[in-house]
C-alpha cells in the first residue's frame, strides 16, 4: 500500500472563538477538538502525523504526549495555512507518499471519508484532490471555480471571491490529499497577494492546474462532516452531532434512551445491552456501564464502572467510582473517588462516600457520611451516620466488620473499629473500638421535668 502522512493544521488562535483557550483546545463530546480530526487520520492509516502548532502550542502537545506517531512542527508566526503546511513539511522530508491535510478545527469528520478521498485520489491518480461539499449557506468558505467543462480550476475564499463567485455553493473543506513531490516542489511558490495577505495552501489548486497536473475535486454527500468550527454556536452544533452520532451507536447495540436528544455521553464510554438511560444524564468518557442497568434522570457519572443491573436513581453524582452488580444508588447522592460498592449494596438518596469499601448486602439508606472506611458485608448503616474521619489535620480510617448495625445518628471518631455483629445504639458516638458481638450505647441518661412548661407560664 502506498505510504500515507498527515498534516493537521493547528496552530491559529480561534480568535472568533472569544476565549483564553485555543479553539483546538475546546472540548467536544469529552475530547478536545483537535483529537477528532487526528484521530480520522489516524483511522485512515495516516502515519505520521504532523500537527502544526504556534498559540498554546505546549498545550497542544501535551494532549498527545506519549503518541509516537504524532510528530509537532511550530508555526512562530500565522501567515496562513499555505505557511503551516510549509512548516510542517521539514518533519516529513524524505516521505514520499500521499500527504493528507486536514485542519485541526473539523470534529466531525469520520474516517471513512478520509478513507473514500484516498481511493478517489489513488483510483484517478490525482496529484491534488480536494474534498468539498455543496452548501445551502456557503458564507465564510471558500468556493470551488469549475471551467465550463466542470474542471477544478481554483479556489476562492469569501473574501477575495467577486460576486459571481460569491454565489457559488461549492466550498472548499480545507481537506486534501496531495502527492508528497508536488507539494515539496511546490508550497514555495504561494504568494500572498490577497485581500488577507496570507499565504493561501489553496492556491496549490491554481498550481496544478496551470502545470497540467491532475487536480480534482471530490463532493462528500454529508455536508456536516467538514463543518469547521469557528465560533461556540458552530461548537454546539457539532457536539450536537456528535452525540447524536455516539447515542445513535450506543441504540444500535442495545442500549435503551428515553430521549437521545437530551442525553450526553461522550467519546469512549461502554454500556451493555437493556440498560435505559433516561434524559440529561451526563456520562464522561472512560466510563463502563454494565447491562441492564437503569441510570434515571439527571445522573452524572465520570470515570465509573458500574457492574450489571445497577439502578442508579434521579440526580447522583457519581465520581471515579466502582460498583458491582445489583447496586441502588441515590436518589441525589453522591460517590466521590475511590467508592467501591461490592454486589447488592443499597445507597440512599443524600448519601456521601469517598474512599470507601462497603461489603456484599451492606446499606446506608438515609442522609449519612461515609469517607475513609472499610465496612464489611451486610452492615447497616442508620440514618444521620458521620464517619468523623477528619481531625483538622489528618484523615483517620474506620472500620466496620461484617454484620454490624450502626443505629441512627451515630458518629464514628476516626481511627476506629467497630467488631463483627455489634450493635452500636442511635445516637452514640463511638470514641473506643467495639469489641465483636457487643453493644455500644453512649448517651446523656434523660430527665423528664414533669409540668416544666407550665411553670414557665
Ligand atoms: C480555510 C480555507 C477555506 C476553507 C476553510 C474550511 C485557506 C486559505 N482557506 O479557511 O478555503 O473553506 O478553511 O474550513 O486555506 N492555521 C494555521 N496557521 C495559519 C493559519 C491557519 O495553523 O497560519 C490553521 C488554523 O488553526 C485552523 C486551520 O488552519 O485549524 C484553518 O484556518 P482558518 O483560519 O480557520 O481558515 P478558514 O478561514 O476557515
Ligand atoms: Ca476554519
Amino acid at each position: 500500500m502506498e505510504l500515507r502522512a498527515a498534516v493537521v493544521l493547528a496552530a491559529g488562535k480561534g480568535t472568533r472563538m472569544k476565549s483564553g483557550v485555543i479553539k483546538v483546545l475546546h472540548s467536544v463530546a469529552g475530547m478536545p477538538m483537535i483529537s477528532w480530526p487526528v484521530a480520522a487520520a489516524k483511522g485512515a492509516g495516516a502515519d505520521p502525523i504532523v500537527l502544526v502548532i504556534g498559540h498554546q502550542a505546549n498545550a497542544v502537545q501535551g494532549v498527545f504526549r506519549g503518541d509516537n506517531s504524532i510528530l509537532c512542527a511550530m508555526q512562530e508566526e500565522q501567515l496562513g495555512t499555505g505557511h503551516a503546511v510549509a512548516c510542517a513539511l521539514d518533519a516529513l522530508s524524505g516521505f514520499r507518499g500521499t500527504i493528507l491535510i486536514l485542519c485541526g478545527d473539523t470534529p466531525l469528520l469520520r474516517p471513512e471519508t478520509l478513507a473514500d478521498l484516498l481511493k478517489f485520489h489513488d483510483e484517478h491518480a490525482a496529484v491534488v484532490t480536494v474534498l468539498t461539499a455543496v452548501m445551502d449557506d456557503p458564507y465564510g468558505y471558500g468556493r470551488v471555480v469549475r471551467d465550463e467543462d466542470g474542471r477544478v480550476i481554483r479556489i476562492v475564499e469569501q473574501k477575495d471571491a467577486d460576486p459571481q463567485e460569491q454565489n457559488i455553493r461549492e466550498i472548499n473543506s480545507g481537506i486534501y490529499c496531495m502527492r508528497s513531490d508536488f507539494l515539496f516542489e511546490n508550497i514555495r511558490a504561494i504568494g500572498n497577494s490577497n485581500a488577507q495577505q496570507e499565504y493561501y495552501l489553496t492556491d496549490l489548486v491554481s498550481i496544478a492546474v496551470q502545470k497540467g497536473l491532475a487536480c480534482l475535486a471530490m463532493p462528500t454527500a454529508d455536508a456536516d462532516e467538514i463543518m469547521g468550527i469557528n465560533d461556540r454556536a458552530q461548537l454546539a452544533d457539532a457536539a450536537r452531532i456528535l452525540r447524536r452520532r455516539i447515542n445513535r451507536e450506543h441504540m444500535l447495540s442495545g442500549v435503551t434512551m428515553i430521549d437521545p436528544e437530551q442525553t450526553y455521553i461522550d467519546f469512549g464510554v461502554n454500556i451493555g445491552a437493556d440498560t435505559v438511560v433516561h434524559p440529561n444524564c451526563q456520562i464522561g468518557s472512560g466510563s463502563v456501564i454494565g447491562a441492564g442497568c437503569e441510570i434515571e434522570q439527571g445522573v452524572s457519572i465520570s470515570a465509573c464502572r458500574i457492574g450489571d443491573s445497577c439502578h442508579i436513581k434521579a440526580g447522583s453524582v457519581l465520581e471515579n467510582s466502582e460498583l458491582h452488580e445489583n447496586v441502588a444508588v441515590g436518589p441525589m447522592a453522591h460517590l466521590r473517588p475511590g467508592t467501591v460498592l461490592q454486589s447488592h449494596v443499597k445507597i440512599g438518596n443524600f448519601v456521601e462516600t469517598k474512599k470507601v469499601l462497603m461489603g456484599e448486602g451492606s446499606k446506608a439508606s438515609h442522609l449519612t457520611y461515609l469517607g475513609d472506611a472499610e465496612i464489611g458485608r451486610d452492615v447497616n448503616i442508620g440514618c444521620g451516620t458521620i464517619t468523623c474521619n477528619y481531625d483538622g489535620v489528618n484523615k483517620h480510617r474506620t472500620v466496620i466488620e461484617d454484620g454490624v448495625f450502626i443505629g441512627s445518628d451515630v458518629q464514628l471518631v476516626a481511627p476506629v473499629t467497630v467488631g463483627r455483629n455489634s450493635l452500636v445504639a442511635a445516637g452514640t458516638t463511638v470514641t473506643v473500638d467495639v469489641e465483636p458481638d457487643s453493644l455500644a450505647i453512649a448517651r446523656v441518661p434523660q430527665v423528664n421535668k414533669v409540668g416544666w412548661r407550665l411553670k414557665k407560664k
